[in-house]
This record gives C-alpha cells, structure tokens and sequence, in this order.
C-alpha cells in the first residue's frame, strides 16, 4: 500500500544497493520486461488528507477533481503498468524512484513513480486555515539558515515562480554527506545539516540528492490554471499565506533530523569497526612476520 511507503517518504531505503541500477538492465534488454499480466493494483490513490472543498476559496474543489481524482490517479495507475511484472514490483515506491533516477539518466517509470510521491507530499503540506509562521525547532533553522523568515518566503517564492515550465518548488533538510553520484546536486557538500531551498524539473524531487524533503510546492499548470489562470505568483502566495501546514513540516523536519543522527552513529560505528579491523590486521601480520625471522 502506498500509505505505508509515504509515510516514512525521507526515512532510510533498506537493502538498497547500487547493483539494483545494474540488475535492471532496462535499456538493453532484447525482449520487454514487462511480461502480458493483468495490471494489479500495488499503489492506489489515497484519499486526501481533507476534504476535496476544505481548502476553498483558496483552491477549489474543482481543481481537486482535476488535479487529485484526473492527474494523481492517472500517474498511479501509469505506474502500476510500467512496473507490473519488473523486478520493480517488489519495490517500495522510495525505492522505484531512486533506481530509476538512475543518476540522472531517467527510466521509463521514474516521472510516473515521483509524481505519485510528489503529490501525496504535496497534498499533505497543506491543511485549512494554513499558512502564518512556522515555530519552535522549524523557525530556529529557517532563522539560521536564511537569515529570517520572510527571508526564507522570498526564496522559496522565487524559486516556485522562476521553474521554467513544469516542476515542483522544495524546502528540504540537506543531512548527510553522501555520494550519490549526481553532478546536479543544486548544493556542495559543504552545507550539510542545513536548510536548503531548492526547485525541480518536471517529477524529479530532493530524495534524489538524498535530501529529506519537508515542504513543495506543485508549479505545474495544472495545479492553478483552474482557480488562477496564469497568474502562477498570486498561487504561490496564497499556499504560502493560507494553505502550508507547518505543523507537518515541522514533524518532517523532526523526522528528517532523527534519521540524519541514526545514519551518523551507523557511519561512526561502521568506521570503528573498520579501524578495530585493520588494528588486529597489523598485529597479526606482525606476530607472523616474527615468527618467521624465529625460523630462520
Ligand atoms: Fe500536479
């Protein structure tokens, strides 16, 4: 069910490795992966959060409609036949989107599988009677990491109104130092345990750079055209002024920081057990090499 694969959406991928990439073989394969089955239903649409006229006037039950009930549930079901019958059917959907990234050079479910993920985040950012300011831990970070929070606004709204074309807007926690082999990573690996600002292309998302995201924005079309036309700002303003539920990105941040601390004793553990490794490795050399000169 989706339901468990979203709610732990930035939390660790186990028994993710590199080889996955490899044992895909999407491109090169002479005959299709995907065999002739009856397409099951192994993601589902879940329901929102609130009801589809709770968020009105501010984003009407018609978008809704569209954009929930039409566009959500076509990448759902796009994405339960791409991977029916794939090694992929046996993936969370975390896991389908990092193997398909493929870094950078997408596979034919990656836009599918994000765009699923993407908006459940996204409906899940807001909640009526949203937006005024964050608190406690959030607004300490958003304060250290952008100067203030009307700092932090004027960022995440430029980056949401200059996306060219489609895409999605972020506000994420940049946690840990990780190779994940990505050129576009938009931050150096210096600015870790920080707050980040970041915009997206089409379906792609922070998990990709390994961030763990705590806020987006959809700047697709059609996400506003019905309630706003074209004017993609006065959106942006009013998600920002009435709609964002910053209870729930600041239980994400919560989250993304608890699992930062858990990857970083695992780290440290993983290095003290390789250094106690290589200590036994030289006394052990070092006990032969006497014994032989003994010998002699
Ligand atoms: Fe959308």
């Amino acid at each position: 069910m989706m339901a468990a694969a979203t709610a732990c959406a930035f939390l660790p991928i186990p028994g993710f490795h590199e080889s996955s990439y490899r044992s895909l073989n999407w491109r090169t394969h002479k005959k299709p992966l995907v065999r002739k089955a009856k397409v099951t239903a192994k993601f589902e649409l879940n329901p929102l959060p609130y009801p589809m006229n709770a968020l009105e006037p501010h984003m009407s039950r018609t978008t809704f409609e569209y954009h929930w009930r039409k566009h959500h549930r076509t990448y759902v079901d796009n994405l339960n036949k791409q991977i029916v019958g794939t090694q992929l059917d046996e993936f969370t959907l975390e896991d389908i989107i990092l193997t398909t990234y493929n870094k950078g050079n997408l596979l034919p479910p990656f836009n599918n599988a994000a765009q699923v993920w993407n908006h459940q985040f996204f409906w899940e950012s807001m909640k009526p009677g949203g937006g005024g300011e964050p608190s406690g831990e959030l607004l300490k970070l958003i304060n250290r990491d952008f100067g203030s929070f009307e700092a932090f606004v004027k960022e995440f709204k430029a980056a949401a109104a200059t996306q060219f074309g489609s895409g999605w807007a972020w506000l994420a926690y940049k946690a840990n130092r990780l190779d994940v082999g990505n050129a576009s990573n938009p931050h150096p690996s210096d600015e870790d345990k920080k707050l980040v600002v970041v915009k997206t292309p089409n379906a792609v998302n922070p998990l990709v750079w390994d961030y763990a995201p705590l806020l987006t924005i959809d700047v697709w079309e059609h996400a506003y055209y019905l309630d706003f036309r074209n004017r993609r700002p006065d959106y942006i303003t009013i998600f920002m002024e009435k709609l964002v539920s910053w209870e729930v990105v600041s239980s994400r941040l919560e989250a993304a920081k608890a699992q930062a601390a858990e990857r970083e004793k695992e780290e440290e553990r993983k290095k003290r057990e390789e250094e106690e490794y290589q200590a036994s490795n030289e006394v052990r050399e070092m006990y032969v090499e006497t014994t032989d000169s003994e010998a002699e």
